[in-house]
C-alpha cells in the first residue's frame, strides 16, 4: 500500500486523551492524542522514561489506560488481534531452532504443524534469513537475533507492527542495515507500522512521520511529516535534507528538555 493511498481510509490507531498513572503517582501520559493512519509508518521519538513504552503496550493492549480511549483496528472497536509487538530484547528460546521460535505464536494459537512451518518459513525470508532457519540463537549475532524476533511478529501476518526500540542494543553499523530492511518490509507489506525510539536520527530514516514527545507525562511537542524519498539507502544520512530534518528534531527536543527542568 502506498502512503498516499493510505491517507484515505480511517485510522488503523486512534488514541483519544489517554491517561496512565502507575502505582504510587506516576503519570506517564496525561492526555495523550494520536492517530495513526492505516498504512503509515510512524515514528515515536521521546527521551528515557517519557512514557513510549507506556504508550505501545496500551496499543498492543497488553495494559489498559485510566482514562481516555484507545481504538487498534478497525473502526468497529478495539481490535488488538492483528498487532505484531517486537521488544528491545529478542527474548527467543534458546533450545528452539530459528523456525521453532518464529512458529512459536501459531503453535500457541493450534495452528497445524504443516501450516505454520510454511508460514514461519515465509516470515524468515521476509526478513532475509532463510538461510539460517535450523540454527539454534547462540550461533546467531546480535542483529540476526532481533530479525527472528521480527519475523516471529511476522508470522501471524499483522496488519500493524509494533517495535519498542528494537535496535538500541546493536552496534551502529548494524543498526543501521536493519533500519534499511526495515523500511524495505514495510514498503513491501502495507503494513501500519509505530517504532519508538530515543533515537532522532533513526526515527528521521525510518518514518514517514515523526512524533516528537515530552519527557513525562508525555505530550506530543511536534508531528513532522518527513519529505524523505520512499527508498532509504546509507547515504540518504549524509545529505542535507536528512541534516536538516534531525536538526529540526533536535531543536525541538532540546528546547523541552531544558524547559522542563
Ligand atoms: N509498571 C510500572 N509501575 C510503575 N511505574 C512505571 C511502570 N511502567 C513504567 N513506569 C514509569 O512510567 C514512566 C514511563 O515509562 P516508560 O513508558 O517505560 O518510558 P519510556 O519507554 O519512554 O522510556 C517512567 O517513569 C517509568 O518508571
Ligand atoms: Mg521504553
Amino acid at each position: 500500500m502506498t502512503p498516499g493511498r493510505a491517507a484515505e481510509s480511517s485510522p488503523a490507531i486512534r488514541l483519544r486523551s489517554v491517561r496512565r498513572v502507575f502505582p504510587g503517582g506516576v503519570e506517564a501520559l496525561a492526555g495523550l492524542d494520536l492517530d495513526v493512519a492505516a498504512g503509515e509508518f510512524v515514528a515515536l521519538l521521546g527521551p528515557s522514561g517519557c512514557g513510549k513504552s507506556t504508550l505501545l503496550r496500551l496499543v498492543a493492549g497488553l495494559d489498559r489506560p485510566q482514562g481516555g480511549e484507545v481504538a487498534v483496528g478497525s473502526p468497529a472497536g478495539a481490535e488488538h488481534r492483528g498487532v505484531g509487538y517486537v521488544f528491545q530484547d529478542a527474548h527467543l528460546l534458546p533450545w528452539r531452532t530459528v523456525l521453532a521460535n518464529v512458529a512459536l505464536p501459531l503453535e500457541l494459537a493450534g495452528v497445524p504443524r504443516d501450516a505454520r512451518a510454511a508460514a514461519a518459513r515465509a516470515a524468515i525470508a521476509q526478513v532475509g534469513l532463510a538461510d539460517a532457519a535450523t540454527r539454534l540463537p547462540a550461533a546467531l549475532s546480535g542483529g540476526m537475533r532481533m530479525r527472528v524476533s521480527i519475523a516471529r511478529a511476522l508470522v501471524t501476518a499483522p496488519r500493524i507492527l509494533l517495535l519498542d526500540e528494537p535496535f538500541a542494543a546493536l552496534d551502529e553499523l548494524t543498526r543501521h542495515r536493519l533500519d534499511e530492511q526495515l523500511r524495505e518490509l514495510w514498503l513491501a507489506s502495507g503494513m501500519t507500522v509505530l517504532f519508538v525510539t530515543h533515537s532522532i536520527g533513526e526515527a528521521a530514516f525510518l518514518a514517514e512521520r515523526v512524533v516528537v514527545l515530552s519527557p513525562r507525562p508525555a505530550r506530543v511537542l511536534a508531528d513532522t511529516r518527513v519529505g524523505l524519498p520512499g527508498r532509504r539507502d546509507a547515504l540518504l544520512r549524509t545529505t542535507p535534507e536528512f541534516v536538516e530534518l534531525t536538526r529540526r528534531l533536535t531543536a525541538v527536543l532540546a528546547t523541552e528538555g531544558s524547559a522542563s527542568r
